[in-house]
């Protein structure tokens, strides 16, 4: 096989977001400590990954950011828009993730990142108002004035590439329509300020039309709809979606392979939160809690696949609850109670409780994301980019091709994808019975 050319990794990355909130402050003060040996990137794949390349006995596993042409953690910058002005440090302090301690080892750094003002309407975050925001006539005037924060913050923070993920609030469920259906069709609802279009979309067009990979954290539509693919394909930008999978929903695309390997069989599955940092406030809103409902629900039916093992799957009855719940700040508590059945139907249950910090499990997604993204940009690598579904709770995947959820198909895929770009031979995982 032919190694695909990725360009190199040289000078600046920007990593934009959409959102200075719990997830990005917590992402950008992990990164600056890890750069100042005051803590280690733990759960990323592009910091602490190997990938195995050829057979087993050639021992050869290198790192993967040593394997594939990743921007250094050294070479990136951040910024970012929000509702709220608040520099990352206060905002960093108020999400409560990190310990203050622990944020005083980059305080001076993260001060100096301050929010740009965001594009918002509280249409579509009902439980947020705030007072950092642009005006403008409409969406698209919106949506150029986003362009030009972005060649600012480029020519300002000499970059010499951005990536932008999107880690602001969940939006309200908004269904696709007509006006999502081409590029011209969204563009004229842009200018004319449909309520289909939301704040979320003006950043992608924008960041598409300055030709930054995009990659959505939120289950938002944001990008996953025919007129964005098109327009990132017509621009030559990757995008990706939708939702970052941590917590509870990790959990589950975990176990559920798992259950299906040895065939046993699900008749219940309910999980329940509690929450109490802003993003559980957002999704006390239920507009905002369908959004996540749907995205919550997706994942199970691919795993268990009811069509082909009726038997087994058909029946399941499967429930998600959130619920804000202000004590906890953003340390959730996600229950299961799952249901499953074995030999001549015997039931047994089994109950998880993950006491889980969400933004723990987010932060090293942001940045395998943005490293990731960057790379297949300069790997000449457009539209979806089904690799990096791995990330996600409800991936997004090409017309006519339903999502892969199983973690650890996704997990091959990607490193498949790395080894497919470098010309190494992909891993069957066929045994030595087969050669001599
Ligand atoms: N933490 C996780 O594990 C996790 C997992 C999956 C998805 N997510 C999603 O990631 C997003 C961020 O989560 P979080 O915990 O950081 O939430 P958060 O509420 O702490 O931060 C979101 C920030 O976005 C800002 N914001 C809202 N609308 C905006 C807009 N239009 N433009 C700019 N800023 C805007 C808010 O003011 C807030 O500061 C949420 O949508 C959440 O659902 C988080």
């Amino acid at each position: 096989m032919s190694a695909k050319e990725i360009r190199p990794a040289t000078g600046k990355l920007g990593i934009l977001t959409p959102g200075m909130g719990a997830v990005a402050t917590t992402f950008i003060a992990g990164v600056e400590l890890s750069r100042r040996g005051l803590g280690q990137p733990i759960g990323s794949l592009t910091q602490m990954g190997h990938i195995r390349l050829g057979k087993r006995t050639d021992n050869n596993s290198p790192m993967i950011k040593d394997f594939v042409p990743l921007t250094e953690m050294d070479d990136i910058v951040f910024g970012g828009w929000d509702i709220f002005e608040d520099n990352a440090y206060d905002a960093a302090v108020k999400a409560g993730v990190l310990p203050a301690a622990q944020l005083e080892g980059a305080r001076d750094f993260l001060e100096g990142i301050h929010p740009m003002k965001a594009v918002f309407d509280q249409k579509y975050v009902k439980k947020l108002s705030g007072t950092h925001v642009k005006k403008g006539e409409n969406w698209m005037d919106l949506a150029e004035q986003l362009r030009q924060d972005i060649r600012d913050f480029k020519e300002k923070n000499n970059c010499e590439r951005l990536v932008m993920v999107w880690c602001a609030s969940t939006e309200i469920f908004l269904e696709k329509g007509e006006v999502h259906q081409s590029i011209e069709a969204m563009e004229k609802a842009m200018r004319e300020n449909s309520d289909q279009i939301a704040p979320s979309m003006c950043y992608a067009y924008a960041a598409i039309m300055e030709g930054v990979p995009f990659a959505n954290g939120a289950p938002n539509l944001t990008v996953d709809y025919p007129a964005m693919v098109d327009l990132a394909k017509r621009e030559g930008v990757p995008i990706v979606g939708k939702d970052f999978k941590t917590g509870q929903t990790l959990m589950k695309t975990i176990l559920a392979p798992g259950f299906k390997a040895r065939m046993i069989g699900l008749s219940g599955w309910f999980s329940t939160n509690i929450l109490g940092n802003r993003d559980g406030e957002v999704l006390d809103d239920p507009e905002s809690f369908k959004t996540k409902e749907e995205s919550k629900l997706s994942v199970l039916d691919s795993i268990l696949q009811p069509e082909l093992y009726p038997t087994l799957y058909k029946d399941l009855y499967h429930k998600v609850r959130i619920n804000y719940y202000p004590p906890r700040g953003d340390n959730k508590e996600g229950w299961d109670n799952i249901d499953i059945f074995g030999w001549m139907g015997m039931p047994m249950q089994i109950k998880v409780d993950f006491l889980c910090r969400d933004s723990i499990l987010a932060a090293p997604i942001v940045l395998d994301l943005a490293l990731f993204m960057d790379m297949a940009h300069r790997a000449g690598m457009s539209g979806i980019q089904e690799w990096l579904s791995f990330y996600f709770k409800s991936p997004q995947a090409a017309a006519g091709l339903y999502p892969e959820h199983d973690l650890f198909i996704q997990l091959m895929k990607l490193k498949n994808n790395l080894r497919h770009l470098k010309g190494e031979d992909l891993i069957t995982h066929l045994g030595t019975e087969y050669y001599d």
